[in-house]
Order: structure tokens, then sequence, then C-alpha cells
């Protein structure tokens, strides 16, 4: 048994579900009508409600007596001041100083980063204003209209899903693109009707050897150089995003068009730093730092308030809850907001590549059930696509619903109906509709149907939090960003497994590089199982060299 399912915070906690399992959310409103005030929390203008859940008064405490017991109060200290905490890469975690508006010195091997920091910064907003003004041409004289971000996971998902929320603080003659799959559909599609003479190709890697990355940008090489026909305009039209110079060099892009960045940031955590530039070229430098500041004000909230008013703490013990007393093994993200389509791919790298590991920090395999399962679409599509298993399925599924009281755009009826779906959705999970409250909407010969009364029954006790602010501004989405990732902080101190390394990616990278060379030739494999064998001998007998 793991000291974490050992201890008496877990066996309280144990206890406490033993007992309140069953009870219900719906007559806990009914008796308390201060439900709400108890257990919500404000943070500028977000509004975080977490009064939809399975939790009584004695709840929170526990949970947080079990935050203790991992010593969280420690452990955040710790990763705001540059300690070591990805302890097999040996690295501190620190995107944190990335948006460190404060300038308070940070510290790694003794030397403080923040000047570092902030050069990158200025040298951003540099290249950024040269772009955007037109300062800045394509190798014809041209200003560039189209940016294409080459990069996968953290060094696409990210900025994409921010440049797209942020769309209406997007500037009219500069568009943004996302190239990340190897598979060339995707670069093929975003390059249709660009013009190499006004299309800047960002290539961000952290390492700069991904495998994935470095073929894409080959291939737009090869695009821009059909017309081009001279190396030398590169310079104009290909810049990097690493933390590793020698590998850009190599590559053939001038190292004075390379954006730097540091070991200590996470690739899942790095859309503030330069990887972030394709956001700042679409948005303007100055929405960029606005989003930085947003996380840097859910980063003050997060490291200085008591843990029972703490968002992310709150959000990463109630996933704690349901992920391991629950047995809930997924949870849903629902931003009531187009703009947000991305946000829950974003956070599944987020979560799934940051808690997805079942060895602890001394390397015993963990008894007890870690990282969730991320889903999600944006409300209210996803309400004619999945949400019938949420009300009515056999599986618990804590739901986040987020949304903006003001849109940026003004067509009549629209807004309030989203809204009032975003608002009758955790209203309907959390009441459900009873026997009798089924039978008195139906005739008196369909009550005697047996079979159609318990299909219109819902159970309802299904848990939400609802997150609900002014405007999706970019200072807004930055807060919500590092909420999110803060509470996959906690969620990682209460499992106690490192949050930051990424192993579970690299046996599936090798074992392809071992099959590609294998694909070159008309040999018939039989070095795998016999499984493997026969698909790859079937794709040599049906691909059309
Ligand atoms: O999926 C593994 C991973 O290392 C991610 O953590 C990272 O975001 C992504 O690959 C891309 O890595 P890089 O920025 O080095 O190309």
């Amino acid at each position: 048994m793991s000291s974490l399912t050992a201890s008496n915070a877990w066996k309280a906690l144990q206890n406490h579900y033993q007992q309140i399992q069953n009870s219900s959310m719906r007559e806990a409103f009914n008796h308390d009508t201060q439900r709400h005030s108890k257990y919500a929390v404000q943070l500028n203008d977000i509004l975080f409600d977490y009064s939809k859940n399975r939790i009584n008064d004695q709840t929170m405490p526990l949970l947080r007596d079990l935050a203790h017991y991992a010593e969280l109060p420690a452990k955040i200290e710790a990763m705001f001041t540059g300690v070591a905490i990805n302890t097999t890469e040996k690295r501190a975690v620190l995107h944190t100083a990335l948006r460190n508006r404060g300038n308070q010195p940070i510290y790694v091997d003794g030397q403080d980063v923040m000047p570092d920091v902030n050069a990158v910064l200025e040298k951003m907003r540099h290249f950024c204003h040269a772009v955007r003004s037109g300062e800045w041409t394509g190798y014809t004289g041209k200003k560039i209209t189209n940016v294409v971000n080459i990069g996968i996971g953290g060094s696409g998902l990210g900025p994409k899903m921010v440049s797209m929320t942020l769309t209406p603080y997007s500037s009219d003659t500069l568009k943004v693109h996302y190239v990340s799959n190897v598979d060339q559909t995707n670069i093929i599609e975003e390059l249709k009707g660009l013009s190499p003479e006004t299309t800047l190709f960002i290539v961000a890697s952290k390492l700069f050897s991904t495998q994935e990355t470095m073929i894409n940008a080959n291939s737009a090489r090869r695009w821009f150089l059909d017309s081009a026909q001279d190396t030398s305009a590169i310079a104009k039209h290909f810049v990097a995003i690493s933390t590793h110079s020698e590998n850009v060099a190599k590559f053939g892009i001038d190292t004075d068009n390379m954006f730097e960045f540091w070991d200590w940031v996470g690739g899942r955590y790095s859309l503030w730093s330069a990887v972030g530039l394709s956001i700042a070229l679409y948005i303007g430098m100055d929405n960029f730092e606005e989003l930085l500041q947003g996380a840097y004000e859910a980063d003050l909230h997060f490291r200085n308030t008591p843990l029972e008013k703490n968002i992310p703490v709150i959000m990463g013990l109630l996933g704690v809850w349901y992920n391991n007393f629950f047995d809930a093994r997924s949870y849903v993200l629902l931003p009531y907001d187009q703009s947000m389509r991305y946000f829950a791919d974003y956070f599944q790298q987020g979560d799934m590549e940051s808690n997805g590991k079942s060895v602890d920090l001394n390397g015993d395999k963990v008894d007890y059930s870690t990282g969730q399962i991320v889903w999600g679409q944006p409300g209210t599509n996803g309400q004619h696509a999945f949400f019938q298993l949420m009300h009515q399925g056999t599986q618990l599924v804590p739901c986040d619903f987020l949304a903006a009281a003001n849109s940026h755009y003004h067509l009549p009826e629209h807004h309030d109906v989203l809204i009032s779906n975003f608002l009758a959705q955790p209203e309907a999970l959390m009441r459900g509709k009873t026997v009798e409250e089924v039978k008195q909407s139906l005739t008196a010969e369909q009550q005697h149907d047996v079979e159609l009364v318990a299909s219109k029954v819902f159970e309802g006790n299904k848990p939400s939090n609802s997150f609900l602010f002014e405007k999706m501004t970019p200072k807004t989405l930055g807060t919500l960003l590092a909420f999110y990732e803060h509470k996959i902080f906690v969620q990682g101190v209460i499992w106690n497994i490192n949050s930051f390394d990424q192993m579970g990616v690299e046996l599936g990278k090798i074992l392809a590089n071992a099959i590609l060379p294998e694909l070159k030739n008309q040999d018939v494999i039989q070095s795998h199982d016999c499984s493997t064998n026969a698909l790859i001998n079937a794709y040599k007998k049906l691909r059309q060299s």
C-alpha cells in the first residue's frame, strides 16, 4: 500500500465518501439557500461557482487535509522559486517566470532568469511591430500577410488555441495558420492560396529535432524556394523558436532570427514564451502581454491565497475527489464559446501528458488512479452529441462549464440563447428529473408505459463547475489557462508524481524509427510480432509507389 492511500487523510476521505456517496445535491440546494455563496470564489471578473458538486461542509476540509499531507503549499513555493521539481530531467519548472510581470528575480542555478525573459519579450515586440507595420517585408518587398506556425504538441496546440480564441483582437491584414501533423494533408491545405512572397514561417520546436516538425519545415522550405529560387531569401521568411541554437543553425535558419526559450519551460507550458510568437503577431504584442498579465494574476492568486479560497487548488481537489473516490475516469471541458473550440484539445495534452503517469516520485507503482481523460467541445454543439451520456449514461463525468457574459459580436438572439443553455445544463445535471416529475408531463395512458417513463427519468446528482466572466479578453484567457495549469500541478502533487516529464511518448517514436527503413524496400518483413509484420507487408502491397 502506498503511503498516500495508507494516510489518515486518504482514509478519512474514503469514510466520508461512504457517508455521502448517495446524498443528493438537489436536496442540499433545497435545504441551503446560501450554498452558492459558500462555494464560489471570484477573481477579477471571473466567477468560479463550484456549488454543484457532491460535497458538504466536511468535504473540502478533508480534501485540504490531503493537500497538506502532500505538502502542497511547500510544493507550490518550490515550483515558483525554481526548485528542480522535474526530478527525472533535473530541471526547474518555471513557465510562471515567463509571465512574471512583477519582474521579481527568479533564480535557476544561481542566475536570475528575468533579464533573459525580458530580452526575448523585447525582441518579440520589435519583430511583431516590424512585421505588422510592414517594415519587415518578404524577399520581393511585399508586406507579410500570412504566418504559418510549424510545431507540434506544446509548440503548436497552445498558440493555435489562443490565436483562435482571441481572433476578435486580430489584425485584418495578417492571418495565422498552424501546421503540426506529419500527414501532408495538413501543410498542403494550409498553404493553399498562400503566396511565398508574403508568407512567414515560424518553426517552433524546443529541441528542433522533432520528426514531424522537421519534415514539415523542410517541405515549407522547398515550397518557398520553388518560387524564391534563392536561399538568401530564407532569412526574410523563416524564423525559429527553440532552446537549441545549434540545431536551428544546422537546419539553415539564421540564429539572428531565432527566439530563444529555455529547458525550464515544458513544451506543454510554453505558449507564454517565444512559442507564443504567432499569437503576438496575430493579436499584437500589447495583447500578448495582457495574456501574460492575466496568467500572472492567476499565479499570484495561486501562490498567495489560502487553500480554501484558492481556485486552482479547489479545482484540483475536486478532480481528485471524483477520480479517486467516485471512480470518475474522465472530465469534460465545455466552453460555451465557439472561439474556444481548441480549449479541450489543448488541455488534453496539458493534463494527460502531465499526469498520465503510473509511478510515483520514489519510482514505485502507484495503487491509485492518476490522470483523468480530458475531452470536450464547445457548447451548444456538445449538447447535440454527447450530453445524452452525461445525463443518462452509466459513467459519472464531472464537467466544467465556461462562458462569457458578453460576446464580441452583436447578432440579435444568439447570446442569450447560448447563455440560457450554459445555465440550464448544469442545473439539469444537478437536479435531474424524478419519476413523479416525468409522469406529470405525460398523458394518463403514457404514465402506464413503464419503459417510456423510465427512459425519461434523469438521476441527476451530476457534478459541475461553472466559470462565468465578463468577456473573453486576452487577460481573462490568460487567467483561465493558468488556473487549469495549476489545477494539473495540484493533482500531480497529491498523486506524488512528476507532472513535468513525458517519457510515455518515447517508445512509439523509437519503434516508428525502426519501421521507417523497412518501408523503403520491397522485402517481406518478419522482424516484429505477426500482427505488425502483416500490417507492414499489407501496406507495402497496397501502396502505389
Ligand atoms: O509529445 C512529446 C513532446 O515532447 C511534447 O511534450 C512537446 O510539446 C512536443 O513533443 C513537441 O516538442 P518540440 O517542441 O521539442 O518539437
